[in-house]
């Protein structure tokens, strides 16, 4: 194999590795920073729940009370209750982003923990430190992004509500019933704010943009690939064949036409040039030796 075939595979070699690298470096850097994003998101969200929940409980529920009296209920001053419907208007916004509290013993059967979430409640109850965990679930086109954090029971407020049904208002009873959502203690954690984002998104953006990356780079290899051979046969080809003119002139004194460069231009004139200038020489030696042979046979 010529050693210029071995540099090209080489360096074909190099370049294909250098590009599936940098594949595999831009994809990892991109995941990171599209779950950082969807991380970003997630807590804003939370943090949303948690903002309306305080809202509710500090401003409208003791409104509605006054209107009302403890005996009376309305649901728009439950806090859990305002922090889901508020957050699922957003939902038209951000679609992909959805939120839940759910809890072992739910007040609202369609609050109650899945296997998944259970798994988490139990975490955080076995960990007081633990104040977050996020994490994927589900598999293919279900996969889906989740940050959870812990709701603990810190207000007693609430215990009117969740402790036990003679505690809570008539109307709350009669309308959920007096067997879930009580025995709530001060302290413990009861449920969860959860937010989940499909992975699929995230995944596709963090491929579209390697493809971007590599996709540029694979050109950048393939143009100057495309200058290197066009550099190679215009300019570098056609020198060789003009020094190896000069070289053959200089040792055997024959100009050869097999190393005319094969294309007409500025070094095929050059190449003709230099014959030009052999026979000029040539010509200009041989009158040079004619004059000098008379004088020769004179000095005899
Ligand atoms: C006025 C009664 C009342 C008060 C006070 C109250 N809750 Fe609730 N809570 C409810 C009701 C009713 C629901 C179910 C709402 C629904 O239909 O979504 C609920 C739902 C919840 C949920 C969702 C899980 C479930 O049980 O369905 C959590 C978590 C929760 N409450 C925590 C709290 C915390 C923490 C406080 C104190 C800051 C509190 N609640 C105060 C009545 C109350």
């Amino acid at each position: 194999m010529r050693i210029e075939t071995r540099l090209t595979l080489s360096l074909a070699f190099c370049l294909c590795l250098g590009l599936a690298i940098s594949a595999y470096i831009s994809f990892q850097l991109e995941s990171r920073q599209a779950k950082e994003e969807v991380q970003q998101k997630a807590d804003m969200l939370l943090e949303t729940g948690l903002a309306v929940r305080a809202y509710t409980s500090d401003e409208i529920a003791p409104i509605l009370q006054l209107l009302q009296g403890n005996a009376g209920f309305n649901v728009q001053q439950v806090p859990s209750f305002s922090a889901q419907n508020a957050i699922a208007r957003l939902g038209k916004k951000y679609p992909d982003y959805q939120y839940r509290e759910p809890s072992l013993n739910p007040t609202n059967v369609k609050d109650r923990a899945n296997d998944w979430e259970v798994g988490l409640v139990r975490q955080f109850q076995s960990k007081d430190t633990l104040k977050e965990l996020s994490g994927e679930i589900g598999e293919g086109l279900d996969k889906r992004f989740y940050v959870a954090r812990p709701i603990r029971l810190n207000n007693p407020a609430c215990l009117q509500c969740h402790s036990t049904p003679a505690a809570a208002p008539p109307a709350m009873v009669a309308k959920y019933g007096s067997v879930n959502g009580f025995g709530w203690k001060l302290g413990d954690v009861v449920a969860l704010q959860v937010v989940e984002v499909p992975s699929q998104p995230a995944e596709k953006k963090a491929f579209r943009s390697v493809l971007t990356t590599v996709g540029s780079l694979a050109c950048v290899f393939v143009l100057s690939a495309a200058v290197f051979l066009l550099l190679r046969r215009h300019v570098t080809h056609p020198l060789e064949r003009l020094t190896q003119t000069a070289n053959a002139i200089s040792v055997s004194g024959q100009a050869q036409e097999a190393f005319a460069p094969a294309e007409a231009g500025q070094f095929s004139e050059l190449h003709e040039a230099i014959v030009r200038l052999k026979t000029s020489i040539d010509s200009a030696l041989k009158r040079i030796a004619a004059f000098s042979k008379p004088d020769d046979t004179a000095g005899k």
